[in-house]
């Protein structure tokens, strides 16, 4: 079926093959993209998906083709555009098309697409079942704090979670640490503590961990960012990721180890509870 695409300033659609052999994007994945939810067609948290957007392309000297109310007024049309009302928009700014060399030229027209998807998100009955997921090590580059579209490490991290019956795969590090997921933020929960990875360069500033961040502030949940030791999942209380998609999504085993009695525990629901509640204010407002 093909999707409303927006691409360098014009409406078309997905069936369009709008993009050139040669663009970075696809030859060196020299690109960043963002992904962010719709429901009832309204964008849930869209300035900070913008502003990380924003970071990342800076970061990497990719030109920004939008100021924050061009990108609005973009987002806004596709979504009139699309036909179905709840579901994901995919962003992707390559750095453009030129002549295949590792140096590029100085004077490059980024590529800009933008399409909405229809996407199931988890129904209560997986959020309260939650997922399994694997460890497995970081093979990702140094900058992982920018959503760089070369994901062949993440992509390889998740088909091995997939053969081993499991959702996602945690990344660790050389030194023993927990990351986080291979497309996810990871949290843990032990003596009714949240504890996840500090804002670091080796991990995505997620949109959904932030707000979760808030969220336990408010309600009184402590919270320890700091890097978790690979030992320590394994005596651990609970343990949740969160992201776009899956929302806070809790953890059930990992590799193949039952974590707390194997059912939603207590802090995670809270925590649930109070995001699907912001998701729905931000579906409202
Ligand atoms: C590596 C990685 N970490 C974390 C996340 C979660 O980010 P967000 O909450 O913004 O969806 C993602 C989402 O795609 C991801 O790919």
């Amino acid at each position: 079926m093909s999707d409303v695409l927006w691409f360098n300033g014009r409406f078309t659609t997905t069936d369009e093959r709008v993009l050139g052999v040669e663009d970075r994007g696809f030859q060196f994945g020299d690109a960043v993209y963002e992904v962010f939810k719709f429901l009832r067609k309204r964008p849930i948290f869209l300035l900070e998906h913008f502003r990380r957007l924003q970071q990342g392309l800076q970061k990497i000297e990719i030109p920004v083709p939008w100021d924050e109310s061009s990108f609005q007024e973009t987002i806004r049309e596709l979504l009139d555009r699309t036909s179905f009302a709840d579901g994901i928009v995919y962003i992707q700014v390559s750095r453009g098309e030129a002549q295949r060399a590792h140096f590029w030229p100085d004077d490059m027209t980024p590529t800009a697409i933008a399409y909405s998807r229809a996407f199931k998100f988890p129904d209560a009955a997986k959020k309260e079942r939650g997922i399994r997921v694997i460890t497995t090590p970081d093979h990702r580059w140094h900058y992982c704090s920018v959503k760089s579209n070369n994901l062949l490490a993440n992509a390889l991290a998740k088909k091995q979670a997939q053969r081993a019956t499991a959702d996602e795969a945690i990344v660790l590090s050389d030194d023993g640490f927990v990351r986080e997921g291979a497309s996810s933020s990871f949290f843990a929960v032990k003596n009714g503590r949240l504890v996840t990875y500090p804002l670091q360069d080796c991990i995505l500033p997620g949109v959904v961990r932030d707000r979760v961040l808030d969220l336990a502030l408010s309600a009184r949940i402590p919270v320890d960012e700091r890097p978790l030791r690979e030992a320590e999942l394994f005596d651990l209380d609970e343990a949740f990721i969160t992201s776009t998609t899956q929302g806070v999504m809790p953890i059930s085993e990992i590799d193949g180890r039952i974590i707390g009695n194997s059912r939603r525990g207590e802090v995670t629901t809270r925590v649930q509870e109070l995001f699907d509640e912001l998701e729905r204010e931000a579906a409202s407002s």
